[in-house]
């Protein structure tokens, strides 16, 4: 690492997944902001609660789904802490149906939220990794983007999207010390799986994964922190699948 401590922003990061990520990146020594979504009234809550842990944590409001919101949530981190030197694209949504159920709003919150939210915040903080010569970006997908799963299809093709976009931005910056990836985890033990129906995920989800039970959100944190860190400069382009074994690409 630089002298400088480098800064962190994980959108969603008050969340299932995004809070693990957070407590274990402050660990590893990152500074680390998180974005809640506007919405949300227990921020200072939790922010008071990081605290209380010996987590000291920055939190700005942010709808990842809109472009001038990202713009501002950037812009507030850049005055009061530094330039963003990772982000993690983590903020996601369910709307699980089957197709037959599904109108169109279900379908456009969830890629508005967990697909153009991608563009929406990468654009804010790619020209500076670039010109400064490092970054690293990390796009939180899903088993489901490459596997599908039954009431997801706009859940899986927004995850599909995001690798694609996650492809074509690593080769347009890979020559400037800026890595792209995509992981995709599989169920996670996290509100958003354990919403799941519980005769579903015992019935249909579960003997699906060869490990016999859902992953830990620190499980992920950590595969995050390698992707963060310099030793993972060569790691770019790639979709890393931290599954249990449920799908082998
Ligand atoms: N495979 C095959 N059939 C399934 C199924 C599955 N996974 N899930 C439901 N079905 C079947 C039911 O058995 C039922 O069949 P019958 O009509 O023959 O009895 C039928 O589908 C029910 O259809 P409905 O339209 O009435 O659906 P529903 O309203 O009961 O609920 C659902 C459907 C919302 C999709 C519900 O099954 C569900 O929540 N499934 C879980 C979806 C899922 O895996 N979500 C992942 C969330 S976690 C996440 O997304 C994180 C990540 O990245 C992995």
């Amino acid at each position: 690492m630089s002298d400088k401590q480098r800064v962190v922003l994980v959108t969603g990061g008050m969340g299932g997944l995004g809070e693990t990520i957070t407590t274990k990146m402050v660990d590893a020594g990152y500074k680390v902001v998180v974005t809640y979504s506007p919405g949300n009234n227990k921020h200072a809550d939790w922010v008071a609660d990081m605290k209380g842990k010996g987590y000291d944590v920055m939190a700005v409001p942010c709808d990842v789904a809109d472009f001038d919101s990202c713009a501002a949530a950037v812009a507030e981190v850049r005055s009061k802490v530094g330039e963003v030197d990772v982000l993690v694209n983590n903020a996601g949504i369910t709307r699980d149906m089957t197709f037959k159920k599904m109108d169109k709003a279900n379908w456009d919150a969830v890629i508005r939220t967990n697909l153009d939210s991608l563009f929406n915040m990468t654009k804010q903080v790619a020209d500076g990794m670039v010109e400064r010569g490092w970054g690293r970006i990390i796009n939180v997908s899903s088993v489901n983007g490459s596997k599908g799963a039954f009431g997801q299809t706009n859940y899986s093709a927004a995850k599909a999207g995001v690798h694609g976009f996650t492809k074509a931005l690593a080769l347009e910056v890979a020559r400037r010390g800026v890595t792209v990836n995509t992981i995709s985890p599989g169920y996670i033990g996290t509100k958003m799986v354990t919403a799941i129906p519980k005769e579903v995920l015992d019935s249909k989800i579960l003997p699906q994964i060869p490990l016999g039970r859902l992953g830990e959100p620190s499980e992920v944190a950590g595969l995050i922190i390698y992707l963060a860190s310099e030793e993972a400069a060569f790691v770019t382009g790639a979709n890393i699948a931290i599954n249990g074994g449920q799908h082998m690409q």
